[in-house]
């Protein structure tokens, strides 16, 4: 009987918001109009709604979820946050993951910005301005286009957010001169005008199909008001590579490399790309997809079809891409029901999902504030820090499933398989951290034969042991092949292990874990 590393702290955490896939209603969404919301109801009762991994990691059995399938056997940890800033934006919820409450909400214009604060801009800038409505991006360009060409005066207009966008034809004001315009804009857009973004909206193509260029439409944030998550860890020497609008939300603060992504595919293939460099921090990643492409446009199959492609790439990530050393969070920044009459966000629980391998699944419950997210992230790198809100990490209860397997190698050495050739080992993880080895024992009347996985429970059952976490299984004539438990086995294991214990087993290229209660749904009870 051996020990086996059990470890709490991570070399790399990936945290990813799914922008806007909100969980449910917040106790306050009344005061923004947004009582029954329900981002993850509305978008997985669609045909193309399919989530098996999120749904691995606990999703629907989270508080206050009654819909879709719960997971008899969830792999992480899951929970849903509260947020405590009184805004539902964007800039908000990632601020509030890093440790910033804001006390006030960003200001929104409905009726337009006051013409006083437009003209000191065009004071500024020797540019005039038109529209100055609340519209969409690509309406607003084909109503006001032909006139911003004649006139030169750029395109200000705005949307629930607080947001001031400007778009400019490409003919008119080259994208550097758009962007110098923001930036005389930002500048001016402070104090009660703070508005969370200046956004420069490019265009090109003729009338009536200008095309917006989304590779240069840039958003010029408002700088934190104090240090977050990101400024703490980049002052500790930390790695923060951000994804997709990160470095826009922060202003650029605390970001020590930045990856602009051009849509929620190219954002997870470059935290793929991220995921095989070596790193140690934290990679930070907004897919902003499932907000502006369904969520503004209350389109419930789009949305859902977004889900399902991210839960496929998330199946690939965790599987395939991420290390031992790793730990992903998804969570969201707030709501974005597409199925309400609203295209505005919704002011809803976010989820709050982390997985590493060898983790063993809790229910975080409510948890108040997003601040946890990176009350959590500063925690695992030690960085000391003033955030509100409480981690989680303690919650965080791990082994590490490669030593697991390297003591089931081992134990491969002792097999007695002078019939097969057949030599196997197995290392059963106990509940608190004890290992108990078996090898397979064959007789010269075979059926006598023992595997090595039941040798191993019988050895801890006999020593008193009644709980248990993982089994990891090596077998083969030479090298090890292909090993999963037999039936027998799995019968054994399943009456003194339960559903709930990972079966780590070598699949003939790479080690597997899979929970018990799969490999036997319906084992034999008396
Ligand atoms: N064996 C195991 O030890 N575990 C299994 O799950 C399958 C089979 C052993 C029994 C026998 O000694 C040899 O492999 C060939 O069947």
């Amino acid at each position: 009987m051996r020990d086996i590393i059990m470890k709490k702290k991570f070399k790399r955490i990936f945290l990813i918001v799914a922008d806007s896939f909100g969980i449910g209603e917040a106790p306050d969404a009344s005061l923004f109009g947004d009582e029954g919301s329900n981002t993850l109801r509305s978008v997985s009762g669609s045909k193309c709604f399919s989530a098996p991994t999120l749904s691995r990691l606990g999703i629907f059995n989270v508080d206050g979820v009654d819909f879709g399938n719960k997971e008899k056997y969830p792999s992480g940890l899951y929970g849903k946050a509260m947020e405590l800033s009184k805004g539902k934006d964007t800039v908000t919820g990632h601020w509030e993951m890093s440790g910033i409450i804001s006390s006030k909400p960003m200001p929104t214009y409905p009726d337009g910005f006051p013409s006083s604060l437009l003209d000191r801009i065009t004071e500024k800038t020797g540019i005039g301005w038109l529209c100055n409505k609340v519209y969409s991006g690509t309406e607003v360009i084909k109503d006001y286009g032909e006139e911003h060409i004649r006139t030169g005066k750029v395109i200000v207009y705005t949307s629930a957010d607080s947001v001031f966008q400007v778009a400019a034809h490409e003919s008119v004001l080259s994208v550097e001169k758009l962007y110098e315009y923001c930036e005389k804009a930002r500048e001016i857009l402070s104090g009660e005008h703070a508005v969370g973004r200046v956004i420069a909206r490019p265009f090109t193509g003729d009338y009536p199909s200008f095309v917006r260029d989304a590779a240069f439409r840039h958003d010029f944030a408002l700088a934190p008001p104090k240090d977050t998550m990101l400024d703490l860890l980049a002052a500790g020497g930390f790695d923060t590579p951000c994804v997709g609008k990160i470095y826009d939300i922060f202003a650029g603060r605390g970001v020590t490399e930045k990856f602009k992504s051009k849509n929620n595919a190219d954002g997870m293939e470059i935290t793929s790309r991220i995921a095989k460099s070596d790193f140690t921090g934290l990679c930070f990643v907004n897919l902003v997809d499932f907000d502006s492409s369904y969520g503004h446009r209350n389109d419930v199959d789009g949305y859902a079809s977004a889900i399902s492609e991210f839960d496929k790439w998330l199946d690939r990530f965790l599987s395939h891409e991420i290390s031992e050393d790793d730990l992903v969070i998804v969570t969201a920044d707030h709501g974005c029901d597409p199925a309400t009459e609203s295209t505005d966000h919704s002011r809803e629980f976010v989820p709050v999902l982390a997985y590493a391998k060898g983790m063993r699944s809790a229910n975080l419950g409510v948890l108040k504030g997003f601040s946890c997210i990176g009350k959590t992230v500063l925690d695992n790198f030690g960085v000391e820090n003033d955030l509100p809100g409480e981690s989680f990490l303690p919650c965080i209860d791990r082994y590490i499933q490669s030593d697991l397997v390297a003591q089931s190698v081992e134990a491969r050495k002792t097999a007695y398989a002078p019939y097969s050739g057949f030599r196997v080992g197995a290392a059963l993880l106990t509940d608190d951290g004890k290992v108990y080895r078996g090898c397979n024992i064959e007789s010269a009347s075979y059926s006598p034969t023992c595997c090595a996985e039941r040798t191993a429970v019988f050895k801890a059952v006999s020593e008193g042991e009644k709980s248990f976490r993982a089994i990891a299984i090596t077998g083969g004539k030479d090298s090890p092949v292909r090993c999963a438990p037999c039936g027998v086995c799995r019968q054994v294991l399943s009456e003194h292990c339960g559903g709930q214990l990972d079966v780590i087993w070598f699949d003939g290229e790479k080690y597997v874990t899979s929970k018990l209660g799969e490999l036997l749904p319906e084992a034999f009870v008396l």
